[in-house]
């Protein structure tokens, strides 16, 4: 198999790739059967967005079993399928790991929920009220609204820096970290490669809970514009660096495995890409990049950003590009159709590693999705106006034929007409 420095990943978001069973909803089994696909397109890596048992609240990114399969998607049997079918057309598979939080369905949430003494109730953040009743501090969850939820059974604030469905995980405790770790070794055992791992510079929150600082106006993020707080006590701490040593070298006992982490999108300067770059062993880690998919489509600033991240970056780092993931609206929507052949070309032969959105590859466009289908809990404001995620998510075109060869059946989010004879909505009236 490929060196990762030299290795093209492309992101899969499952439900989404292939449904093989005719529920409308990707699995694995389509996946495996699509596995050519990716040789012809030249593909060295897979990540697989989460495929775990979970209530799908966040879409697989609530976790209830670190160490299973959601039957949408299939069975630990199939899986196996995938990794031997991958590996015998040298392409290595890649887990989505979600070290953060989980779901509020997960065993150990259900624990630590259920006493105050509960051996498992330090695995989460639990917080005493203030005087009055109300929350410890007025730290923010990402979906909006507070990050604390009140637990009436005993009386206390758990946080949560997503959904109130998914409580974080609490890191400085070390049975967590014990069986996180083991999370990472039980995907290893069964031949997973590398993992991608989701919101990791949210992992450590400051241990003293003041209040965060607010920002003025001007540094507000426009897709959030009600998020008014500085995030210095829940977002990027420093132990986050020592984690990253810890963590490759957790993977450096093993062959060739590698990991890249989520290193946060608004406050992802350079310096602390480079940081997250020095801090984990730097064949076996590169923090994303989501510069270029931040910025305007601008020749003079792309440049600009990629000779400073290049000539900073020595020979021994492995840097890496992101133009499109399914948590940002479609290369081809948001910088033209017309230069997306630009934008591959680019991404394929700068040094480091690409990540391929699924679909890119076809120019795929947002599907506009009337309000009334929305089903992601996020919400945006984009150019004017609230979003989902869901314009980016939708199913991968196959053929011309009815639901673009995807399904059988009405898929979960409906498809750009373009690509099909019969659309949900069609379908609906
Ligand atoms: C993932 C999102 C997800 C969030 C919470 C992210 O950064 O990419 O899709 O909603 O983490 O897990």
């Amino acid at each position: 198999m490929k060196n990762w420095s030299e290795s093209v990943i492309y992101q899969i978001y499952p439900r989404s790739f292939k449904d093989s069973n005719g529920d409308g909803i990707g699995d694995l089994m389509g996946i495996i059967q699509k596995l050519d696909y990716f040789v012809d397109l030249g593909i060295d890596a897979i990540w697989l967005s989460p495929i775990y048992p979970s209530p799908m609240k966040d879409f697989g990114y609530d976790v209830a079993d670190y160490c299973g399969v959601d039957p949408i998607f299939g069975d630990m049997k199939d899986f196996d399928v995938l990794i031997k079918e991958a590996h015998s057309r040298d392409i290595k598979i890649m887990m989505d790991y979600i070290p953060n939080h989980t779901s509020d369905q997960h065993p150990w949430f259900l624990e630590s929920k259920s006493s105050l003494d509960n051996p498992k109730r330090d695995w989460y953040i639990w917080k005493e009220p203030k005087n009055d009743g109300g929350v410890p501090n007025n730290w923010r969850s990402l979906f909006g609204g507070s990050g604390w939820e009140f637990d009436q059974m005993s009386n206390q604030y758990y946080f949560h820096s997503f959904l109130k469905s998914q409580p974080d995980l609490n890191w400085r405790n070390l049975e967590v970290k014990k069986a996180m770790y083991d999370v990472l070794r039980f995907w290893i055992d069964k031949g997973v490669d590398g993992f991608r791992m989701d919101a990791v510079c949210h992992l450590y929150k400051h241990h003293g809970f003041q209040d965060e600082g607010k920002i003025s106006d001007d540094k507000k993020d426009p897709i959030r514009p009600e998020f008014d707080l500085d995030y210095s006590l829940t977002l990027n701490q420093p132990e986050i660096l020592v984690w990253l040593s810890e963590v490759s070298t957790l993977l450096n006992e093993y062959d060739n495995k590698f990991m890249i982490t989520e290193c946060s999108g608004r406050y992802s300067d350079l310096q602390l890409l480079l940081d997250w770059h020095e801090s984990g062993i730097s064949h076996i880690h590169s923090p994303f990049n989501f510069h270029l998919l931040q910025m305007p489509w601008d020749a003079k600033k792309f440049k600009e950003f990629i000779d400073q991240y290049d000539n900073l970056l020595s020979d021994e780092f492995i840097p890496n590009y992101v133009m499109g993931n399914h948590d940002s609206p479609r290369l081809s929507s948001r910088i033209g159709k017309e230069n997306i052949r630009c934008a591959a070309l680019l991404m394929l032969t700068l040094r480091g590693i690409p990540t391929i959105y699924y679909g890119e590859e076809l120019g795929m466009e947002d599907v506009e999705i009337p309000e009334y289908e929305w089903v992601d809990p996020d919400k945006r404001f984009i150019n004017g106006r609230f979003v989902t995620r869901d314009p980016e998510r939708t199913p991968m075109p196959w053929t011309g034929e009815e639901n673009a060869g995807f399904s059988s059946h009405l898929p979960w989010l409906r498809i750009n007409n373009d690509y099909q004879s019969v659309n949900v909505q069609s379908e609906k009236d």
